[in-house]
């Protein structure tokens, strides 16, 4: 029986994860779910993320996933650990905005963009308190429609969105951009034509390595050729 890796989203965005997957683990078998039926993740109750997320992972785990991904932060940072606690056999790794790696670079003004739900969650304000230099300014911005206008491809809402917060905090000299959801992933070259000149930092490489690390650990390093099943429906 083949190893399979999980990867699950509300929709595209977790697509970025699994490139990035791909380029670090190319002999791995992915199934690939993104859960358009239930997008925006972060509009749920915490009960009903939990049940959502949970029908996935008793699907992937009867396709035979040994590694699931929760390629969402939105998810990662309100259900992941209760999944943890009730599926003890397999490995999850999930998806938070990296700020640290923001702070690491050395960035001083950096704008940190993800769902209403990421925003206010108590792991992204660990994140942001626990790594901060004193020279460092960090903005948390909720953007509410952002990841659903990309899961429509509403290229006029993109733009409309981003340049409201290009408006709002042109005064404040970012530098730097942390993309707290997997969705802005995908627009990457969009946000560079509206931030002329900032750095733009995701979780998805982190993600790519944490699951080769446990990979390792594990002995489940697959040797094959590599595949990726896309699924439509569970
Ligand atoms: N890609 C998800 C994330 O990383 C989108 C969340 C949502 O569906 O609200 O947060």
């Amino acid at each position: 029986m083949k190893n399979y890796i999980g990867v699950m989203d509300s929709g595209k965005g977790g697509l970025s994860v699994l490139e990035e997957l791909k380029r670090v683990l190319p002999n791995e078998n992915y199934i690939y779910y993104g859960d358009r039926c239930n997008n925006p993740y972060g509009s749920k109750s915490d009960e009903e993320l939990l049940s959502i997320t949970q029908n996935i992972v008793e699907n992937f785990i009867k396709r035979g996933c040994k590694v699931i991904v929760v390629a969402c932060n939105t998810a990662t940072v309100r259900c992941i650990e209760k999944l943890k606690k009730l599926y003890p056999n397999i490995i999850f790794v999930g998806t938070v905005p990296a700020v640290k790696v923001a702070y690491d670079a050395g960035c001083r003004n950096t704008l940190v963009l993800a769902t209403p739900a990421t925003i206010k969650s108590e792991r992204t304000n660990e994140l942001v308190t626990e790594f901060k230099r004193s020279n460092q300014n960090i903005y948390l911005e909720s953007c509410s429609n952002l990841a659903s206008s990309i899961e429509e491809d509403d290229e006029k809402e993109i733009d409309n969105i981003l340049k409201d917060i290009y408006n709002k905090y042109k005064s404040k000299d970012i530098d730097s951009i942390v993309l707290g959801c997997t969705h802005y992933s995908l627009i990457k070259s969009t946000i560079k034509e509206v931030f002329v000149n900032v750095l733009l930092f995701d979780g998805n490489l982190g993600v790519a390595k944490e699951v080769r690390r446990k990979l390792i650990k594990y002995d489940l390093l697959n040797n094959g050729e590599g595949s990726v099943k896309i699924l439509k429906n569970l």
